[in-house]
């Protein structure tokens, strides 16, 4: 195992690999893990970043004492796809989907989950907890069922059926807190300590940034090497745009490219405490930032997309410093704009995204119109979570079908089919 220590990304404080704390000793923050770059980068042959298709044959790069090159399902190892006819909608020449709906429980929380599994199996944990807006918990129900861990999944109770009905189905134990995604994340927490659970939740597990960052291992190596200018991250708690440049930061580090994309930040309008921290860092000298004082900006949550719905980022600072850090833009669009680009990217390239998962074409547009992107830009969009988990959402922007009597004169009179 290549992994060497954590580093707290708050005040820089580092810890050793056999430190078994979740948080920051010294102040709280969210801890990074780090490796010892220049012995990964001494062992690159013809073997390396091969083998499974999955997240599993990045193990160089993925702190697990054991290989998992037999985990049960297929995570990770998702379709690349150069999408011409959605990116010409905003003139775009080089616009590319990262569709990962196509993990086993149908969203890109399958890669945390399935470090944050493999560590638990490390350390012979045997219940895993998590709090969720929903994918999470489902993800993490989803992988715990393949491998025969016992799951405790803490969501606010209006999470979207299908996500619930995926962690039920899945056998986990399902508590639908009268809250929010932050009460139920604070309860997770509390819960986890007092009955020895392993707690996945963002920002608080380590292990979960992990598993996020093959995205970026993964879009490198069917660019063929080449580096985006740009990859777009639909973010709530921040966890996942963190970890994406985390990604890119590695293959850095060891030598594989010499150049990195920028990362933007896609919000909602009605969630962006992101977006709004970075905002006011940029009205100053971003040069000078304190990381270890920046006081993140809390907002009260109300969007349509549930999987983005965060008061509290509960990785903030990680995604903050990568925005800035990148040179990436943080972008914020209404309900309805990510409510229409649902049916936009579905009809132009046969991808359903929930509305989370909508919200980086929203960005995009509205990059390419205030010109924060060139036209001829390389842009990689991640799609983070299917249509199928929200469908009420979906409904909303396309309507219903239309209803006809079961005969062909019926099918003639509808004016705009046939011939
Ligand atoms: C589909 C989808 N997209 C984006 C995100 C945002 O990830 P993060 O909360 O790490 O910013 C989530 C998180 O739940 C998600 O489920
Ligand atoms: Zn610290």
């Amino acid at each position: 195992m290549n992994m060497n220590g954590y580093q707290c990304i708050a005040c820089s404080v580092t810890r050793t690999a056999d430190f078994d704390g979740f948080l920051c000793p010294s102040c709280g923050g969210n801890l990074d893990i780090t490796y010892d770059y220049a012995a990964v980068a001494n062992n690159i042959d013809d073997s390396f970043f091969q083998g499974s298709n999955d997240v599993f044959r990045f193990a160089a790069l993925l702190p697990l004492k054991q290989p998992r090159s037999h985990f049960p399902l297929r995570v990770g190892g998702t379709p690349l796809y150069p999408v011409q006819r959605l990116g010409e909608l905003a003139g775009m020449q080089n616009l590319y989907l990262k569709d990962d709906t196509l993990n086993p429980s149908a969203s890109l929380k399958d890669r945390a989950s399935a470090v944050v599994i493999g560590r638990a199996l490390d350390i012979g944990a045997n219940v895993v907890s998590v709090a969720s807006t929903g994918n999470a918990g489902s993800s993490l129900a989803c992988l715990a069922a393949a491998t025969g861990l016992d799951a405790v999944i803490f969501v606010p109770a209006n999470a979207p059926v299908a996500k619930l009905t995926q962690m039920l189905a899945f056998g986990a134990r399902v508590l639908a807190v009268r809250g929010n995604y932050d009460d139920a994340y604070d309860l997770c927490l509390a819960a986890s300590d007092e009955f020895g659970w392993f707690n996945r939740s963002t920002g608080y597990n380590a292990f979960a940034r992990e598993g996020k960052k093959t995205c970026a291992y993964e879009i490198w190596q069917d660019l063929d090497g080449r580096v985006p200018d740009r990859v777009v991250v639909s973010t709530g708690d921040g966890n996942t745009l963190g970890a994406i440049w985390k990604g890119w930061c590695d293959l850095k580090a060891v030598g594989l490219i010499d150049r990195l994309p920028k990362i933007d930040c896609v919000q909602s309008e009605a969630s962006a405490a992101i977006s709004e921290t970075v905002r006011q860092i940029r009205t100053g000298d971003e040069s000078t930032v304190n990381w270890s004082t920046l006081k993140m900006r809390e907002v009260n949550a109300s969007t349509v997309a549930d999987s983005i719905s965060v008061d509290r980022p509960r990785d903030g600072l990680a995604a903050v410093k990568a925005i800035i850090q990148s040179g990436g833009e943080a972008v914020t669009v209404q309900d309805q704009e990510i409510l229409a680009a649902i049916p936009q990217i579905a009809r132009a390239t046969g991808v359903f995204p929930e509305p989370a998962a909508a919200a980086p074409w929203a960005g995009v547009k509205q990059m390419i119109r205030n010109k924060k992107i060139a036209t001829d830009e390389l842009v990689v969009c991640i799609v983070s979570g299917s249509g199928l988990k929200d469908v009420a959402n979906a409904q909303n922007a396309v309507g219903e079908p239309q209803i006809i009597e079961p005969s062909l004169q019926a099918v003639r009179e509808v004016a705009d089919i046939g011939g």
